[in-house]
């Protein structure tokens, strides 16, 4: 298994996410800061991975404070996990890890901060183990709605990488194959960052699983040509309603998809859904260096001084879902009833 974030020797481990598949390096990080920088940066990235590196970097950061009062320690705290979530503001993976690692200090107020320490170290650890089981769960029940001998189109990374391990959608694929399905996967290379052909194809590639880079606009061609049965991305955040954060370039996959009839799965774990917020409008968009879209590994491809616009992550309606594949089933439309539901029974 891809080793995409560790706690090792009370340090936090990450691949770098930025130069794969060019060469293979790990980078080591010793402070809260390091580690908020470096998901900044995407050294690591993809929602569950970034919750828990997030998580991880909150324990380092915890675990350097010195402090003899809980109210020290707990201001000292508040000052770690507001720079973690300065980081990036679409995925709520991070602001779900950020709550479960100050749940751990509230409910443990009475015990000496060296035994919170300890505790938020073991939180951290859990959340990492926890998400390779629910992408496990994800791939189970995704496995189901994917044909044998098919293809699907994926977006982005939501691979191993983007996780603690195994992926949510390429867990879907990854369910699918070892149940003794052949599946095909085209890849589209997800501009600007290139997720896609760098990260998508080596993640598979090193599995043994048949993948195709396509650009970004060969998607269409593609579709229009019978050679897509499926698309299956991941998400970022989605809304109480359905719509769903991934991405830039997921909705003009979904709407591809819908003109060709072609099913469009969005698999997530449930700690993506944000039931705080009524629908896409509210998911906060992060904006990135106009450099990443400027410039291709490093050399320039466009004019200097060019206007640019560089959202990261784009919104697809609910409308265009067909399900949303979590650990805890498959959820079909209306999402706004069947997301409540999901929540409100809690079975897996
Ligand atoms: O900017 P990134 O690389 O962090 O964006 C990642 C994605 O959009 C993924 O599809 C999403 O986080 C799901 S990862 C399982």
């Amino acid at each position: 298994m891809i080793k995409v974030v560790e706690w090792k020797n009370n340090s936090v481990v990450m691949i770098d996410q930025r130069i794969l598949p060019v060469r293979e390096t790990y980078r080591v990080y010793r402070t809260y800061r390091g580690v908020a920088q470096a998901i900044r940066d995407m050294v690591v990235r993809g929602a569950p991975a970034i919750g828990v590196a997030c998580a991880m970097g909150i324990a380092l950061g915890a675990l350097k404070i010195r402090a003899r009062d809980f109210e020290t320690f707990k201001r000292r705290f508040d000052e770690v996990t507001d720079l973690l979530a300065s980081t990036r503001p679409t995925a709520v993976n991070l602001f779900w890890a950020i709550e479960r690692m100050k749940g751990v200090v509230e409910r443990n107020k009475r015990l000496d901060v060296r035994d919170i320490q300890k505790r938020l170290v073991e939180e951290a650890k859990r959340i990492h183990a926890e998400d390779v089981e629910t992408n496990r769960r994800i791939g189970r029940h995704g496995s189901r709605l994917l044909k044998n001998r098919s293809t699907i189109l994926t977006h982005c990374n939501a691979g191993a990488l983007a996780t603690a391990g195994y992926g949510t959608a390429l867990g879907v694929v990854r369910g699918a194959v070892e149940r003794g399905k052949k599946i095909k996967v085209f890849a589209d290379e997800t501009r600007p960052f290139l997720q896609g052909a760098r990260l998508t194809t080596w993640e598979l590639k090193r599995d043994g699983i048949d993948v195709t880079l396509i650009t970004d606009n060969m998607a269409g061609y593609m579709m229009k040509k019978g050679l897509i049965d499926a698309v299956v991305v991941g998400a970022d955040r989605i809304a109480s309603n359905g719509d769903t954060a991934n991405k830039i370039g997921t909705y003009t996959v979904a709407v591809l998809a819908r003109t060709h009839r072609i099913p469009f799965y969005v698999a997530a774990p449930t700690s993506t859904i944000d039931m705080n917020i009524r629908c896409g409008d509210d998911i906060p968009i992060e904006e990135r260096d106009p450099a990443e879209v400027t410039h291709v590994c490093g050399k320039r491809i466009a004019p200097t001084g060019i206007g640019v616009m560089n959202p990261a992550f784009d919104v697809t309606p609910a409308r265009l879902l067909s399900a949303i594949i979590t650990e805890k089933g498959v959820v079909r439309p209306p999402f706004a009833r069947n997301l409540k539901k999901l929540f409100k029974n809690g079975r897996r």
